[in-house]
């Protein structure tokens, strides 16, 4: 069939019109399999955050439904990369992989290419793809990821060129489309798509766009079919999760989603990310210390601990809102876990500024911290500010920081050694296969023997020697 009458028949409808081009790119492949005499491979390859983890999940649900057999080999009859642009390594990162895919493909001329998520959402990067990667066959962004199953298949049969497809914004959610879950007990699952904060050395609300919310329905529906499958624990994303119900009908709190979600039965651990620390309201703090299926473990970015820089970071709190913040989450919830993203090197960062973020750090003690040293994104506020900071003061601002977050880290998971805790079982070992591997409620890695049919179960394990980031437990 031509592309212009494959196009003609489809339905309308959503997701209807994916299935139709689910089931027509599938006989494509019946037909290549039966050439080739062989099934034919696709890697699906993820950078960044959860959100492209789950988004890559959706990718390989429609791969897999068409017939291609999933491999980690970019050596693959279909390669896709998941990008990511919140820092530019990321973006270097791709065009960096790009070359040694070109490479297989002058090998196998049946190769595809595809490029997809958020840094496909930059326009600059469009057209250096355009001027140096020709052999890239299809190209899309962040809101039209639910046609997938369309675009490869015009991909499929486009025998040259590229196909490049982006939006500059949708509100369109389209729910109920094949997904293939990475681990069989536990699943990422939105709640919300886009952010409306603007911090302004982000580029997120600019690839992902405004922000939108699944309906509570469709979400608990999604987890119902998912505890179904198998699930025990689900990670809500969104990101900012506090402000969910932004734009719904029938208005819900993220609080009130969270009371819905624990009550679904069958499920065992809710994990959520990310809260924004200007909007984390009692409610949730309340719903975090009653609900007993939430994890005690909050997520709370600081990005700075000086005032003055959190506000032309366009964060809208203060350094000591921050702080109070943590002493209400301690006194409430004696035992959670707090975990940060800090930024060091933001445009006008003094010395003293730095001495503040080290301040918040030292009093807070978290449990981890992500540090990243400040990425100029174009097109951001940030990038166009005086006084960016010289790459060695950021570098030494930045081994201090990261010296101390590890110094607390290692404090806060050796006060757990001799208690006994729950473990979600991930996975064997797979050094040393007499043990298994979990998670605790705070996210720290235990070791215990076991075998594979833990997997999957929550266990009570002894944590009986710490051996700095990790522990080697037994069950009790
Ligand atoms: N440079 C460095 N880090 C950034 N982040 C977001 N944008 C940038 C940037 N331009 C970090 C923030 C955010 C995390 C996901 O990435 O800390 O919380
Ligand atoms: Fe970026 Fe701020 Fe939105 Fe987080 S809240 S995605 S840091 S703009």
């Amino acid at each position: 069939m031509s592309i212009t009458d494959l196009l003609n028949n489809a339905p309308e409808q959503e997701p209807e019109r994916q299935y139709y081009f689910i089931a027509e790119a599938k006989k494509i492949i019946a037909k290549k399999e039966a050439e080739l005499g062989r099934k034919l491979t696709c890697c699906v390859t993820t950078f960044g955050c959860q959100m492209n983890a789950r988004d890559s999940e959706k990718l390989l649900g429609v791969l897999k439904e068409i017939g291609y057999v999933e491999t980690e080999n970019e050596n693959a009859d279909f390669v896709i990369y998941n990008t990511c642009t919140v820092r530019e390594n990321a973006n270097n990162k791709v065009y960096g992989h790009l070359g040694i895919l070109h490479g297989y493909k002058k090998k196998n001329k049946d190769m595809m290419i595809g490029l997809c998520g958020c840094m496909m959402q930059e326009p600059t990067v469009i057209e250096h793809l355009k001027a140096n990667y020709r052999f890239v066959d299809l190209i899309f962004g962040t809101h039209n990821l639910y046609k997938f199953a369309e675009l490869f298949t015009t991909a499929l049969l486009n025998k040259k060129g590229m196909i490049i497809d982006i939006w500059k914004d949708t509100d369109k959610i389209v729910e109920n489309l094949p997904i293939s879950r990475k681990y069989p007990f536990k699943s990422g699952v939105n709640i919300s798509f886009g952010c409306n904060n603007f911090c302004t050395y982000c580029i997120v609300p600019y690839v992902r766009g405004r922000e939108r919310s699944r309906k509570p329905e469709d979400i608990v529906n999604e987890i119902k079919g998912l505890v179904a499958d198998g699930v025990v624990e689900v990670m809500l994303l969104g990101q900012n999760v506090n402000s969910y119900g932004v734009g719904l009908e029938e208005k819900t709190t993220f609080a009130e989603l969270l009371k819905m979600v624990n009550d679904i039965e069958g499920l065992e651990r809710i994990r959520f990310m990310t809260p924004h620390p200007k909007d984390l309201s009692d409610e949730l703090i309340e719903a975090m210390a009653t609900l007993p299926k939430v994890c005690h473990h909050m997520h709370l970015p600081l990005q700075s601990g000086s005032t003055e820089i959190l506000k032309k970071m366009n964060r809208r709190y203060t350094k000591e809102h921050y702080l109070g913040l943590v002493e209400k989450l301690r006194a409430r919830i004696p035992d959670v876990a707090i975990t940060t993203d800090i930024i060091v090197g933001f445009p006008g960062e003094t010395e003293e500024d730095f001495l503040e973020t080290m301040d918040v750090v030292d009093k807070v003690h978290y449990d981890s911290a992500f540090t990243f040293i400040y990425s100029k994104r174009t097109g951001t506020p940030a990038a166009a500010m005086d006084n960016q900071v010289p790459e060695d003061v950021v570098k030494d601002r930045f081994d201090r920081l990261l010296a101390l977050v590890q110094k607390h880290g290692h404090d806060k998971v050796k006060a757990l050694e001799g208690t006994v805790q729950k473990v979600l079982v991930e996975d064997v070992n797979e050094q040393d296969s007499s043990l298994v591997s979990g998670k605790l409620a705070n996210n720290v890695t235990v070791h215990f023997p076991g075998d594979e049919s833990l997997i999957g179960k929550l266990v009570d394990v002894r944590l009986n020697c710490c051996k700095g980031f990790y522990f080697i437990g037994e069950q009790v």
